[in-house]
């Protein structure tokens, strides 16, 4: 395809949740501007509702008013998280500072992510937890209660285990401090943290907080998902000519790893009208085709790019060389066994590509890609393979496209949007999206 033109991405999803999640704690109106609307910001609006809380409708394009009370009232029967790992493991922090019952639930891919990651650091702290499935995972019933500080060596980098043991800090008001074994996951927690006023210190790969601040009602402007913009990058590198902006994306260090990385690889993506909203860096980006050579992504660079790796090993098998993801192992627990779905994925449109131990190995080609992609309903696979299905000859089947909207509504219009309007530069002609079929036959 060729690219031309503007496109703007939906709203951050981490930065919907927490500011959900704070408005809740805050006792008063919250208003968010750029809320992301999609399926996975419903359903930590749905919960919260079910806990209390007034959440008005998450429409596209209007601003959310969050109804805080500053706790969290007691709920009636068990609250459905949907396939969202965020809403479930940050709310257990929640819920594990107040003294009553939950039991918390979600659809089959949740129910089988693991949650003893953060039920045992809470557990610590004072928290109970019964596994109604007998097993690590969702239905889970949590009784929360006073807590205790806790300090904590976590097991692996994430900041799904950070937030949940910050935020149980937050309500519990007890101090909470964690180590990251290698890599750093992404801080928004600890951004929107200091800017209410809590003291959040780093010093030798310890990330303290400190229970002193205290959340007000908030009005914050979240910006594009820089995970949902590397969609749209990935398919402006694998272009045949043009240039395409991205608007107003979050530019966040912790979740920029994928630019460094195809910035190795040979692209060359600009940054233009840098701002800084709520602690948060902004930015439009700008990025064309490239000629792209592999790369080697190192164990400590995977938590800044974890949900990028579909995108970056989609582009990988497009450029020169064996590109490895070392020590990947964690996308086994993400909406789906990513990495084995990656790699059969690519093997099945005709690329090279293997699991070895935790890496992954890509081979780049350039034969046209052909043949269906299998998503288990998992988003990001769908946007991922969707863009391999703009390569020129390309005639790739995406089994179901429509759960990209669990975190980019409107994702396969937004493709489109991106190519160049007819006549602009050569024939402009973009990626025919339909049901069940992304391609350019
Ligand atoms: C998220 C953290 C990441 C990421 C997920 C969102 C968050 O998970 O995969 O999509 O908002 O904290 P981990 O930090 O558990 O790897």
């Amino acid at each position: 395809m060729i690219v031309g033109g503007t496109v703007r991405v939906p709203g951050d999803k981490s930065l919907t949740h927490r500011a959900l999640l704070l408005g809740a704690l805050a006792r008063g109106t919250s208003t968010i501007h750029g809320a992301l609307t999609s399926l996975d910001a419903r359903s930590t609006a749905r919960v919260l509702r079910r806990l209390g809380v007034g959440v008005s409708p998450l429409r596209a394009g209007r601003p959310v008013r969050v109804e805080g009370r500053g706790r969290l009232r007691p709920p009636e029967g068990r609250l459905d998280c949907g396939n969202s790992g965020t809403t479930a493991r940050l709310l257990l922090g929640m819920l594990a500072a107040h003294p009553f019952e939950a039991t918390l639930t979600g659809d089959a891919s949740l129910r089988a992510r693991p949650m003893r990651r953060v039920t045992l650091p809470l557990g610590r702290m004072g928290a109970r937890f019964d596994e109604l499935a007998g097993r690590d995972g969702l239905p889970l019933r949590v009784r929360g209660g006073r807590l205790i500080p806790l300090r904590y060596e976590m097991p692996v980098s994430s900041a799904q285990i950070k937030s949940a043991l910050f935020l149980a800090g937050v309500a519990g008001g007890v101090a909470v401090a964690v180590r990251e074994p290698h890599g750093r996951s992404r801080d928004h927690t600890e951004r929107l943290l200091r800017a209410f006023g809590y003291p959040v210190a780093e010093r030798d790969g310890w990330i303290a907080l400190e229970p002193s601040g205290r959340i007000e009602p908030f009005e914050m402007r979240v910006p594009g998902d820089p995970s949902s913009a590397a969609f749209l990058v990935a398919a402006a590198l694998l272009a045949e000519s043009g240039s395409l902006r991205i608007a107003g994306v979050g530019l966040n260090p912790t979740r920029t790893g994928f630019l460094d990385v195809l910035r190795r690889m040979g692209a060359a993506v600009t940054v233009e009208n840098e701002q800084v909203h709520f602690g948060e860096p902004v930015g439009d980006l700008v990025v064309g085709p490239a000629r792209l050579r592999a790369t080697t992504v190192e164990a400590v660079e995977v938590p800044g790019l974890i949900d990028e790796i579909p995108v970056l090993a989609v582009v990988a098998s497009r450029a020169e060389g064996t590109t490895v993801f070392r020590e990947v192992g964690e996308l086994r627990v993400k909406e789906s066994d990513r990495l084995s779905l990656i790699a059969a994925n690519l093997r099945a449109l005709g690329a090279r590509a293997e699991v070895v131990g935790d890496d992954l190995v890509v081979e780049g080609g350039e034969a046209p890609p052909r043949g269906l992609a299998r998503t288990a309903g998992d988003h990001r696979l769908a946007m991922a393979f969707a863009v391999l299905g703009t390569l020129p000859g390309a005639r790739v089947r995406v089994d179901d496209p429509a759960c990209a909207a669990v975190s980019f509504p409107g994702f396969a219009a937004t493709l489109r949007a991106a190519r160049a309007a007819p006549g602009a530069r050569g024939r402009g002609r973009g990626p025919g999206v339909v049901p069940g079929r992304v391609g350019n036959p």
